[in-house]
């Protein structure tokens, strides 16, 4: 998929905020500073579109973009972020919650999760939780470049296995970089499937 146009639409604080459901769109989640917001640009070729940062807790909100006037792509605020006080946290985790269970034109998240770690429980509940309540998830490694090829293939089967243990199949899963543009080809070309796939929208919430 080319990606011919991508505009800003809206920030939220919470799902009834968000846009009307019109047409499809794809979430991209993870634990703060995993690298979304940068993704979010790297994906759409534009360098600023999504707001990033070395500190982590930068989005806050859910940041609707539409691309190709025919998908929206969502950044959401990182999950389970230590940094911030525990109030704010558990806000930040009810509206992600909220949004997630209940987006009616919500076809995919995509689960951001930085290969240079070991696999993290707060990820891998993050993961059990989407899989009890339904929600289709692709996993999404990041920050590629910061690992030589073995260390990244050693590190990426480690995180297959500890997930076979829970999981009977593996979702989809992409290895990308931010820095180096990998991945950019699969994520778009995976997207394009999905809308193929599941075909116009009818939502019953506008
Ligand atoms: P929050 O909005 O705070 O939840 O963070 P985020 O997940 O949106 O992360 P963001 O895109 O702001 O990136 C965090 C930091 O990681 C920034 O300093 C980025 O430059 C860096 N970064 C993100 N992706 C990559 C990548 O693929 N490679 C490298 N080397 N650095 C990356
Ligand atoms: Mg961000």
């Amino acid at each position: 998929m080319l990606v011919k146009s991508a505009s800003f639409v809206k920030s939220s604080s919470k799902l009834a905020e968000c846009p009307a459901n019109s047409v499809w769109e794809f979430a991209f989640i993870g634990r703060s500073n995993v690298g979304k917001s940068s993704l979010i640009n790297m994906l759409t070729g534009r360098k600023s579109l999504a707001k990033t940062s070395n500190t982590p807790g930068k989005t806050q909100l859910i940041n609707h973009f539409l691309i190709n006037e025919n998908w929206l792509l969502v950044d959401l605020p990182g999950y389970g972020f230590a940094k911030v006080a525990k109030k704010v946290r558990n806000k930040f985790d009810h509206m992600i919650h909220n949004y997630l269970a209940k987006r009616e034109s919500l076809a995919c998240t995509f689960v951001l999760l930085d290969i240079r770690h070991e696999p993290q429980h707060k990820d891998l509940a993050f993961m059990e939780l989407l899989g009890e309540k339904q929600i289709p998830f692709c996993m999404v490694f990041t920050k590629a470049d910061k690992l030589s090829d073995k260390k990244l293939s050693t590190n990426i089967e480690n995180y297959k296995n500890k997930m076979l243990k829970n999981w009977a199949y593996l979702p989809e899963i992409f290895v990308t970089s931010s820095a180096k543009k990998t991945g950019r080809a699969e994520i778009l070309s995976y997207v394009g499937q999905v809308i193929d796939d599941i075909g116009e929208p009818k939502f019953t919430n506008q």
